[in-house]
């Protein structure tokens, strides 16, 4: 299967020209790359249409590359101050939308079944939700998975028979944002599990990424793991040095 790099910003870099900087330089980096390797970048939104232009002269359209969205309205249009909405997305370019992030769950206080409303929204305008799920805790490996599968059931309950636009992300919570990243191997046993399980549930073959912690250093123990078909990656991708040795290890596996 094609791996797959997505890079989560999160609420960086703070100017424009930062984020220029660091996005012609994922670019200029993703044109190096296999067509095994398929990079997606997050910024926040008001960054998206710019890029969207970047990646679409009219003389070039550049391939290897695509936008996500870190988050969606739940509604299509209307009264909903703040929001932004799929339809508006799509418009613009964005293939991607990162939906049930563990920021978006814990800081902000989304529900399943908001986010299973944002993931169907998603679908409606043909955007690739990206679900991230993972433990909040760290606990035994069979509470681990009991959490993760609920999460599944839960924001996925909009799925129909034959809907293949979804990829999912492992994430540990307690996991993120730091120096402390999950056992490669027990990462890769959790992803063969939701795999599994989304096989005997839905009869879908889909790809299962991890994130929580991923760096350069870090990368090579999960890249044993073929389960593993790619990484959500937060504080790396805002270094340029980071991002080039990530894509260029991914790549060469
Ligand atoms: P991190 O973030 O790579 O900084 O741990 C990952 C994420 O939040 O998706």
């Amino acid at each position: 299967m094609k791996k797959l790099v997505v890079f989560n910003w999160k609420m960086n870099p703070s100017s424009f020209q930062k984020a220029k900087k660091l996005f012609d330089f994922s670019l200029k980096q993703s044109r190096k790359l296999s067509a095994h390797l398929s990079v997606v970048i997050a910024p926040p939104f008001v960054y998206l249409e710019h890029f969207f232009y970047l990646l679409n002269s009219k003389f070039k359209k550049e391939k290897g590359i695509s936008l996500a969205a870190q988050n969606v309205s739940f509604k299509n249009e209307g009264s909903f101050t703040g929001e932004i909405s799929a339809k508006m997305l799509k418009d613009i370019g964005v293939s991607y939308v990162i939906v049930g992030h563990s920021e978006r769950r814990y800081l902000f206080g989304e529900n399943d079944s908001l986010i299973a409303e944002k993931i169907k929204r998603a679908w409606e305008n043909k955007i690739t939700p990206i679900l991230c799920v993972g433990e909040k805790k760290r606990s035994s490996f069979s509470s681990a998975w009991s959490f993760v599968r609920k999460q599944i059931e839960k924001d996925l309950v909009f799925l129909k028979k034959g809907e293949k636009n979804l990829v999912i992300a492992y994430e540990p919570v307690w996991s993120i944002g730091g120096n402390k990243p999950v056992d490669p191997l027990r990462a890769s046993l959790m992803i063969e599990k939701i795999k599994s399980f989304l096989k005997e549930r839905f009869h879908l073959l889909l790809p299962v990424l991890y994130g929580g912690s991923v760096d350069c250093q870090k990368i090579d123990d999960f890249l044993k793991y073929s389960q593993i078909d790619g990484f959500l990656v937060g504080s790396a991708s805002l270094s340029l040095r980071e991002i080039k040795c990530l894509l260029t290890k991914v790549d060469n596996f």
